[in-house]
């Protein structure tokens, strides 16, 4: 037995942009370019430099992450195989389904990170230890 949902689970979404000189809009729907309902938007910035965040993985959270503004990467671990993407534009997100570990890094200076999730905050779905998520892994 293993965890049920793997990085190659965990992909790039990307969102229309409607361009015009002054600038431009990007909509975000749920079920739409949203692969779920929205409960919560949440957001990281003022990190320092060379700071990580991260170092958990979610039990039943959904969540899609767009870089706001600058860039960061997003390394998912599914027990098995890791995989790393850079976000770097606000008209793409990345999508994580329930049960994969992320770290967060290399931010650049002024980064916004957006969050879109799933469910309300609640401490109970997360797995913060990765002693602990290796049990996970292994008892689904
Ligand atoms: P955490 O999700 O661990 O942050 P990150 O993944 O960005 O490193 O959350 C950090 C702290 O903030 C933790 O004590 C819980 C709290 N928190 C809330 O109270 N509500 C929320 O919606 C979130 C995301 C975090």
């Amino acid at each position: 037995m293993g965890n049920r949902n793997s990085v190659f689970d965990c992909h790039i979404v990307h969102f229309p942009v409607i361009h015009n000189r002054a600038g431009n809009i990007t909509p975000v729907q749920n079920n739409i370019e949203i692969p779920f309902d929205i409960k919560r938007v949440y957001y990281l910035y003022d990190v320092p430099g060379g700071a990580d965040r991260g170092g958990h993985a979610h039990r039943d959270l959904k969540q899609l992450i767009i870089a706001a503004s600058g860039s960061f990467d997003i390394t998912l671990d599914d027990g098995t195989t890791k995989k790393t993407f850079s976000l770097n534009r606000p008209n793409m997100g990345l999508y994580l389904c329930p049960g994969i570990w992320r770290d967060i890094s290399n931010f650049s200076s002024g980064a916004i990170c957006l969050v879109l999730a799933s469910e309300p905050y609640d401490e109970s779905d997360y797995i913060r230890h990765y002693d602990e998520y290796k049990i996970y892994c292994n008892e689904l």
